[in-house]
Parts: structure tokens; C-alpha cells; sequence
């Protein structure tokens, strides 16, 4: 299938931000975005790369009732020599097609979307931010557009690609959060869709976002569904603990979002051979392990978020410290070196980075 190009005209075209500087993060787009449209019996067509417009959906529309629909995150960074480095596209493609797989959405091609995402980002290459932390986010997004009130699989489908410069996710910018553990909502439960990356999974979060912000805090942890015990994710971002000498996260259990920053954290950490475990933790032995010292560190893994050191856990009604509050070696040290390799100002030897 051949992409056809429509370019923005002169007129219309917008300059990006001259600096990225007090922007909030998603809130400006470049000048194009990609779409292309599945029908049942025909497969994926009109792939076409336009000037960034609204859409025109019917009020029926089946995404706007019952949510079928994935999203995904990826960024586009400027390396030194004043070209694109793209991280690991394809294994945000794959996770969307394993999200398709549970929300009964069709796949992609994953070199022939990679390639029209390479060709969006050639038309819109001035959007790729120049400053230090700044980067192109890239929101990927499928819905379903049959128009129906009955509940059923949709048999028409949007695919599209959106373009936003951004500087840091959390208005903290790269120093610790405050993060509060809720055991009173859920985010996910065993049988769900918490390992797939659908709009639903991130309503299902806002009461409780929206709970923990008015209290001060950046985010929500969550607990297991089942026991409320046992430590998920923080919705915007997986998380690790450092307890003694060890890297420990959370591991995938069919409710955890399978984050491409935090599986590239455990290769980091392999290759650098420090002791990881992916296994249950308990909220009870991350107490425990705050109060002893035992647990030095904490922080989040994502790729709005990065690597996001946290300074402080409340848990029913108790605060902890974690160390001394700011950002300890472990996680500097994964966010220099991650950031390092996705800017190209490092070498790369896992073969992460797709240059443009
Ligand atoms: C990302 O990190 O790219 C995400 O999709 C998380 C979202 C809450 C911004």
C-alpha cells in the first residue's frame, strides 16, 4: 500500500514552540499526522499523511460507547549529529498488536507503519526538539469507528499517528514524586485488559489520580485486585525497588502494562550484571523495608515518564521517606545512561536506536 502525501499549505503551516519551556506535556501538535482506515473484508487502506485536522465522527461512533480502542507512546529525540533516533518503534508496534489481540482490533504491519511513522517524521522533522529532557512524543492510536449502538466488534477501524514536542511528564520535571498507594480502587484484575494499552485502563485510574492530586501527590501506586497486597504499577509508569543490593520489580502477571522502558531497565541491568528479580512484592515488605533502610530506592520507569525517581510512598495514612528524598545512584544512573542512548550521545549496544 503506497502513503499519499498532502501537504499542509504554506499558510497553514505552524512553527513549533521556540522553546519547550513551561509547554505542558501533550498539549501542542506539528503541522501532519498519518491516518489509514480498516474495513472488514478489505483490510487497512487510504494510508495517507495530511495536514494535523480534527476528526469527524458520528455521535454513534462504537470507540465513543464501549471503548475498543489502544493507544501507545513512543518518542523521536534529536542526537548530536542534528538527526532522529528513534527507540525500540517495534516493540511498541508489537505491544499494539498484542493489545489488537484482547480488543478484537486488526493488527499492523509493523515495517510498513514504521515506515509511514519514519515518513511523518521527515515531513515534520523541525519538531523534534533541540533541548536538553525535550523530545517528539509519539501517540499511535486505533479505534473503532463503526457507527452502532448495539455492543459488538466494530468492522471499521482508525489508525493514526500524532506528533507532540515535549519536555518532562510530571510537572516535577526529573526530581522525585510523591506517589500515594491506593488499596481502595483497583486499576486491573486478573482475566482483564491491564496488560494492554487501552483508553479504559486509564479512566479506570482518574477517581483516584484525581483523589490523590487534590491530597498533594503526583500519582497513584497500584495494588493487586485480588489481596490489595501485592504492588501493580503506577499507571503512567511501572516500578522498581531497589531492597539491598537488588533491583526488584514487579513481575508481569496479565495486569501490569508490559512497559518498554522497564524491560529495557532489566536488559540495562543485566548487561551491567546487577542482581534483578521480577517477583511479587509486598506493600508490607516495602514498609518494612523503608523503615530498616533496606529498601534505598524507588522509581518509576515509562516513556513519558522516563526514569522517575520517587521520594516519598503514603500508604494508610503513613508517610515514608525514601533515603533522603532525592533522586539516589541507581536511578540517576539508569536515567543517564538510558537518556544517553536515546539521544545517541552514547553508544548503543543492544541495537535500541533507529536512526533517521
Ligand atoms: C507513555 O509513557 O508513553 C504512556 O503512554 C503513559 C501515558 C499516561 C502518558
Amino acid at each position: 500500500m503506497d502513503v499519499t502525501l498532502n501537504r499542509i499549505s504554506p499558510e497553514d503551516r505552524k512553527n513549533p514552540p521556540e522553546s519547550m519551556n513551561g509547554v505542558v506535556f501533550g498539549s501542542v501538535f506539528s503541522n501532519h499526522m498519518f491516518s489509514m482506515v480498516w474495513d472488514d473484508g478489505i483490510g487497512w487502506h487510504d494510508a495517507e499523511i495530511k495536514p494535523y485536522q480534527p476528526l469527524v465522527l458520528d455521535p454513534s461512533t462504537l470507540v465513543f460507547h464501549y471503548g475498543q480502542s489502544s493507544f501507545e507512546g513512543l518518542k523521536a529525540y534529536r542526537n548530536p549529529s542534528g538527526g532522529i533516533n528513534l527507540f525500540r518503534p517495534r516493540e511498541n508496534f508489537a505491544r499494539m498488536n498484542r493489545t489488537a489481540q484482547r480488543m478484537c482490533l486488526p493488527e499492523l504491519d509493523i515495517e510498513f507503519v514504521l515506515g509511514a511513522l519514519k515518513q511523518l517524521l521527515q515531513e515534520d522533522s523541525n519538531w523534534v526538539p533541540q533541548e536538553e529532557g525535550t523530545s517528539l512524543y509519539i501517540r499511535p492510536t486505533k479505534i473503532a469507528i463503526e457507527e452502532a449502538l448495539g455492543l459488538k466488534v466494530s468492522s471499521r477501524f482508525l489508525f493514526y499517528i500524532i506528533l507532540s514536542p515535549v519536555g518532562p511528564y510530571y510537572p516535577e520535571g526529573f526530581n522525585p514524586v510523591k506517589i500515594v498507594v491506593s488499596d481502595q480502587y483497583v486499576r486491573a484484575s486478573p482475566g482483564g485488559v491491564g496488560e494492554a494499552k487501552t483508553a479504559g485502563n486509564y479512566a479506570a485510574s482518574n477517581l483516584a489520580e484525581k483523589e490523590a492530586k487534590a491530597e498533594g501527590f503526583t500519582q497513584v501506586l497500584w495494588l493487586d485486585a485480588v489481596e490489595r497486597k501485592y504492588i501493580e504499577e503506577v499507571g503512567s509508569m511501572n516500578i522498581f525497588f531497589v531492597i539491598d543490593d537488588e533491583i526488584v520489580t514487579p513481575q508481569l502477571n496479565g495486569s501490569i502494562l508490559p512497559g518498554i522502558t522497564r524491560k529495557s531497565v532489566l536488559e540495562l541491568a543485566r548487561h551491567w550484571n546487577l542482581k534483578i528479580s521480577e517477583r511479587r512484592i509486598s506493600m508490607e515488605e516495602v514498609q518494612e523495608g523503608l523503615k530498616s533502610g533496606q529498601v534505598s530506592e524507588v522509581f518509576g520507569a515509562g516513556t513519558a515518564a522516563v526514569i522517575s525517581p520517587v521520594g516519598q510512598l503514603h500508604y494508610r495514612g503513613d508517610s515514608f521517606q525514601v533515603g533522603d528524598g532525592s533522586t539516589g545512584p541507581v536511578a540517576k544512573r539508569f536515567f543517564e545512561h538510558l537518556t544517553a542512548i536515546q539521544y545517541g550521545r552514547e553508544e548503543d549496544p543492544f541495537g535500541w536506536v533507529e536512526t533517521l
